[in-house]
């Protein structure tokens, strides 16, 4: 069987073993992204080079017999007589169903699974991920299709308005319009994107997750993004990039969140060059920077993802590391020579105690390429 194959069957016997046997399970992977540079800035409209990796989730959707909704994964169970949020393993896939449906004809009560190798809570994407497959898989079993860019605006619904996590559209927008071996430079004031190859055949990425979550209900975060709101509204603008170096000019409280995105989205945007004239040291610098500006300015790692990044730094043919995602815990992302990659994994699992979860990654596919059948097009209206 392929890997998606086997990835589906996966999915649809966690639905048998957790409900029993049902209609067959219509079924959609989505992969986890990667941040290369551009980290805390996309809800200010910043720039951002992102990628998506070949760790992924899989959903398994069938229609409910009885009108309960009921959704397993992540050793929990789930079911409610109507989808609403609870706090646990059906709310975001319950949620996809819910932003769907406001769009559309409303959806019959579903039972939904969910099964895969993106780690949770590690600044992977996996919210995005596991709602974006549960929202392709249940266009799959309504026999609908919709352009990406609403798949997209339906994700974030769910995410922002049902969920109720204030985040930005990178996430989203990396899951659905990567293409393998290119990264994804977005710019997240107008939308707009482009694909940059990856220029190193004999360069690769090490992703470790720190074993450490520490933003539980998501109020780090939201106070980063009010702050940077804030930021841009003393300085009279609507999106980082246009801060330039006026940071200097806000007061001490909100300087280095400030400082931060005018900084970050500029280092993205110097990434996005670097990959295209092929300059590796560059790149790496840039993680470097990026990190130094999320640990001091954006104050969101820890001590656990500083000796991480130090110690990936320390192993011979490594060009740079960061912290991947929100932060507060989650992963680390390092740019290796592919031969220094065993070595670069080993350094950090010895820092995390983790071992099994250090994962060679290169850019994979979104949705857009990878769920054609039912996503792409201009055609919408699920
Ligand atoms: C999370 C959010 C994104 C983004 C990153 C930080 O992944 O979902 O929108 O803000 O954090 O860059």
């Amino acid at each position: 069987m392929t890997r998606a194959g086997d990835a589906s069957h996966t999915a649809s016997r966690a639905l048998d073993q957790a409900f029993g046997a049902g209609a067959a399970a219509s079924t959609a992977t989505a992969p986890g992204r990667v941040t290369l540079v551009g980290e805390h800035v996309d809800y200010v409209g910043g720039h951002v080079a992102c990628m998506a990796v070949d760790l992924a989730l899989t959903v398994a959707v069938r229609p409910s017999r009885d009108g309960w909704w009921r959704a397993a994964g992540l050793g929990q169970r789930a079911e409610r007589s109507a989808p609403v949020m609870a706090g646990d393993i059906g709310d975001r896939l319950f949620a996809a169903a819910v932003a769907l449906g406001s769009r559309g004809p409303a959806l019959p009560p579903l039972e939904i699974a969910v099964a895969g190798d993106l780690p949770a809570s590690a600044g992977l994407a996996s919210s995005a991920a596991v709602i974006l497959a549960a929202a392709v898989a249940i266009l799959r079993l309504a026999g609908r299709r919709l352009a990406a860019e609403e798949l997209v605006a339906i994700a974030l619904t769910a995410e922002r308005d049902i969920v109720g996590v204030p985040c930005g559209d990178l996430d989203q927008r990396a899951i659905v319009h990567a293409r393998p071996e290119e990264v994804l430079a977005l710019d997240c004031a107008s939308g707009a994107r482009r694909s940059v190859a990856w220029p190193w055949p004999t360069v690769a990425l090490v992703v470790a997750a720190s074993g450490e979550c520490h933003d539980v209900g998501g109020r780090e975060y939201r106070r980063r993004r009010e702050a940077a709101e804030s930021a841009c509204a003393a300085l009279g603008v609507s999106t980082c990039p246009e801060i330039g170096d006026r940071w200097r000019e806000l007061e001490p409280g909100l300087l280095p969140r400030g400082r931060h995105i005018a900084t970050e989205t500029l280092r993205a945007a110097a990434a996005v060059r670097a990959l295209e004239v092929g300059d590796v040291a560059a790149l790496g610098r840039l993680m470097d920077e990026s990190h130094e500006s999320l640990r001091s300015d954006c104050e969101v790692s820890t001590d656990r993802l500083d000796a991480m990044v130090a110690a990936a730094r320390g192993v011979p043919g490594c060009h740079g590391a960061r912290l991947v995602g929100a932060g507060f815990g989650g992963s680390i992302v390092a740019l290796v020579e592919q031969g220094a990659a065993k070595a670069c994994a080993a350094a950090l699992a010895a820092v995390s105690g983790l071992d099994g979860v250090t994962w060679l990654v290169r850019p994979a596919a979104g949705l857009e390429v990878t769920a054609a059948d039912v996503v792409g097009g201009e055609e919408g209206g699920f």
